[in-house]
Order: C-alpha cells, then sequence, then structure tokens
C-alpha cells in the first residue's frame, strides 16, 4: 500500500523547499539498519512532512530499474508498481508516433511522458486526482500534454488513438478477469468501438477467449514478459494477429510476427537447447521463432527449441548426454561427472524441480543443467553444460 499522499503532499513535493527537503533526504541512507536515526533527524527537521519525504525517496531510488525519470519524479507505491516501464512505453509510443494521443488511464504519467516526445498532441485523463496532481508535476516540462479529470468509460476527447492500461489489482490482489479490471476490459472496448485504440493488458490474460479481431502484441523486458497490447485493426500491421517484441536494456529489440514463416523441419536434437523468450512462447510464436533462427522443435508440443547454432543474446545450453528420465540413473551419472550446482528447466512434465534437486543431492564441483521435458509420450532429461 505504502503512504497515502494527499494533493497538498505532491504540492509541496513539487516546490523548491520540497525539491530541497527531498535533497536532504536523499543523502541519508534510509536503510533498515539506521532508518530509525535517519527518521528521528528527518522529523526534527521536516515534522510532519517526514513520511511523504521519506516514501518519495525510497520510491524514487526502487524507480531507477524502471523509469528513466525516477530521480525527478513523485510516485505512489501502487502507482509505481502499475507504471509501464519506460522501454516498453517507448516501445509503444514509437508505434504511434506523429499522431494525436489520449492516454485515458494515464495515472502519473509513465506513458504519456514518451507520448509526448513523438506525438504532436498527448492528453491524459484519470479518476484519481492525486496521480493527476502526481501526473503534473511529472510532465511539467511537456508543453504538448493536457491533463484532465474524466472516466475512461466516457470518451471526451476525438483524439486519433485512445490508449489504456486498466489497473490489474482488485481487492489489492492481481486478477486475470477482464470484467474485473478497473476499468473494466469490456466496457472499455465497448466505449471506444470503431476508434484506434491500444489497451495494455496483463500478459495471462486468455487471448482466446477474448477473440481479438486485430493484433495482440506479447512484450518483454530484459527476459521477463511485462504486458499483451491489444491494438485495434486500424493500428495492427496488415496481416498480423500475434507480434512478440523482445526488449533488452543491452541489445536492439526483437521483433517477430506471424506474418513470418513458421516452417520448420522435424528432426533429431542438433548440439544446443534454446529456450525461446517469454514473449515469444506467450505470442504462440515459437515456430516462427525457430525458423527465423535456423533452429526446430525438440518436439512439436513442447516450446523447447533445439540447433548446431545459438542465436545473438540467447542462452544456450549444449547437450552433452541424453537418457529416460528415471531418479537413480540420473543421480549416478550427475555423481560420475562430479556435477555441483545443478540448474533445472522443465517444461511438459510434473516435475518440482526444487524437490528434485534435493533428492538427486548433486554435491560435486561442475555446474550442469538439466532440460527434463517430454519427447513423445517419454519424460527425457538431456545434460547440459551451464551457459
Ligand atoms: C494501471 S494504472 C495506469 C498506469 C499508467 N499506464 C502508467 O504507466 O503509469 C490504471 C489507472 O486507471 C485509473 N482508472 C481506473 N478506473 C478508471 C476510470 N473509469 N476512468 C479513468 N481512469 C481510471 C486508475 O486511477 C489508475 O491510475
Amino acid at each position: 500500500m505504502g503512504y497515502a499522499f494527499s494533493r497538498d503532499d505532491v504540492a509541496h513535493l513539487g516546490s523548491a523547499a520540497g525539491a530541497a527537503a527531498l535533497a536532504e533526504v536523499d543523502s541519508l541512507a534510509l536503510t533498515p539498519a539506521c532508518l530509525l536515526r535517519d527518521l528521528e533527524r528527518i522529523r526534527r527537521s521536516h515534522g510532519d512532512r517526514a513520511a511523504a519525504l521519506v516514501e518519495t525517496v525510497r520510491l524514487r531510488r526502487r524507480a531507477t530499474a524502471k523509469l528513466a525519470a525516477a530521480r525527478e519524479w513523485l510516485f505512489t507505491d501502487d502507482a509505481l508498481q502499475q507504471a509501464t516501464p519506460t522501454a516498453v512505453a517507448r516501445h509503444r509510443a514509437e508505434r504511434l508516433r506523429g499522431r494525436s494521443v489520449h492516454d485515458v488511464t494515464c495515472s502519473i504519467g509513465a506513458e504519456l511522458a514518451e507520448l509526448a516526445r513523438v506525438c504532436p498532441a498527448v492528453i491524459g485523463s484519470d479518476l484519481d486526482d492525486v496521480r493527476l496532481s502526481i501526473a503534473a508535476h511529472n510532465l511539467s516540462n511537456a508543453r504538448n500534454v493536457l491533463l484532465a479529470k474524466a472516466d475512461a468509460l466516457r470518451p471526451v476527447s476525438t483524439a486519433e488513438v485512445v490508449i489504456a492500461d486498466p489497473a490489474r489489482r482488485a481487492d489489492g490482489r492481481r486478477t486475470h478477469d477482464p470484467a474485473k479490471l478497473q476499468p473494466p476490459l469490456p466496457d472499455l472496448l465497448a466505449a471506444y468501438a470503431g476508434r484506434d485504440l491500444a489497451v495494455k493488458c496483463a500478459p495471462g490474460l486468455d487471448f482466446d477467449k477474448l477473440a481479438w479481431a486485430g493484433e495482440i502484441e506479447v512484450a518483454s523486458l530484459d527476459g521477463a514478459v511485462r504486458e499483451a497490447c491489444l491494438w485495434s485493426p486500424g493500428l495492427a500491421e496488415a496481416g498480423v494477429t500475434r507480434r512478440a517484441t523482445v526488449l533488452s536494456s543491452s541489445r536492439p529489440p526483437e521483433i517477430l510476427t506471424d506474418a513470418e514463416p513458421d516452417d520448420i523441419p522435424e528432426r533429431e536434437p542438433g548440439d544446443w537447447i534454446i529456450d525461446p523468450d517469454g514473449a515469444v512462447v506467450r505470442a504462440g510464436l515459437v515456430r516462427h521463432y525457430a525458423a527465423k533462427h535456423g533452429l526446430w522443435q525438440l518436439d512439436p508440443r513442447i516450446a523447447y527449441l533445439t540447433g548446431d547454432t545459438v542465436p545473438d543474446g540467447m542462452r544456450g545450453f549444449r547437450i552433452l548426454d541424453r537418457m529416460d528420465f528415471r531418479e537413480k540413473p540420473l543421480r549416478a551419472e550427475l555423481h560420475r561427472r562430479d556435477c555441483g550446482p545443478l540448474e533445472i528447466l522443465t517444461r511438459g512434465v510434473d516435475l518440482d524441480p526444487d524437490a528434485l534437486r534435493a533428492k538427486l543431492k548433486p554435491r560435486g564441483k561442475q555446474p550442469h543443467s538439466l532440460v527434463i521435458t517430454r519427447i513423445g509420450k517419454t519424460a527425457t532429461v538431456f545434460l547440459c553444460d551451464t551457459p
């Protein structure tokens, strides 16, 4: 939950006096070991403002991993958790470059900031007054952004594109039920029927149930799947219904769509096993990824790929041995190889890697990886080098 900021807090934190106080608080460690002492000191100089100051500094520190402007921005705990990471928001904004866009659930403005860089006119609206006042602070340098209080379910602008990011938590819990989002997804889609619309959703959404007529883009950042974005038909690329966007802080993005070929050979495993990025798996583009990189599947129903080379930037597991999965012979083989730290990947088999590791007792010195999966009907283990 975190500290409940008021609009008065936001006004103070955004003032020159607030900025000076935040700089002072930021010079303190605020680690668990010294928090009490630091708090006492802050209370002596800032009285009732202490809680808002400390919370803001801690949120800013946490936000640096996610948001480019973290050091200048204001947040609430929930709003920071819900904010789209800069890299993902920037990618979405690029797709909308040059258009006028209305973000109808703008919160503290993480999407607005990226839209403002590439779109001539941007509107942000939300129902939450505190978040809107924080957005006003966070976007005070953006001249092309207009903020307003409005219900997303009552269209109020004629912007070319509407984007929305319904809140994923109801009663403090994550939900995958589209009707329980705030605002509810079915109501949102009905409110903007026929308009160009992009809606950020949880990646766990049941795509088949939704029967979406446009494009669904699944995006990951640094290996973690972050979201699925529904693009209405007018914003989708011709012939594309699924897209995987693999974003990285250190490499150019890899983008794959279902308009690309997915013909791959059926062959015995090659030298390597490759576990494709979660965005590729979630978007249902494992075969397309394999075709693009000269790989093939270990089994047609399983998302592990194999080949004789490893695509750039991917972890590859070099296969040393392959056997049917039985614990006793596997334990003996690991012992023979002086196997130590053991990474265990499983797919298509009902196994708990931690429980299995405890039973296999790998006490040697050589790190190894096990890829355990189903080939046809047979549970099979590939003993691999650890990449
Ligand atoms: C997940 S957050 C959006 C986060 C934002 N995309 C960002 O990156 O910072 C959802 C927002 O929707 C707002 N909201 C919920 N129901 C709404 C409604 N009916 N109309 C407008 N905003 C609404 C909430 O106040 C919240 O700020």
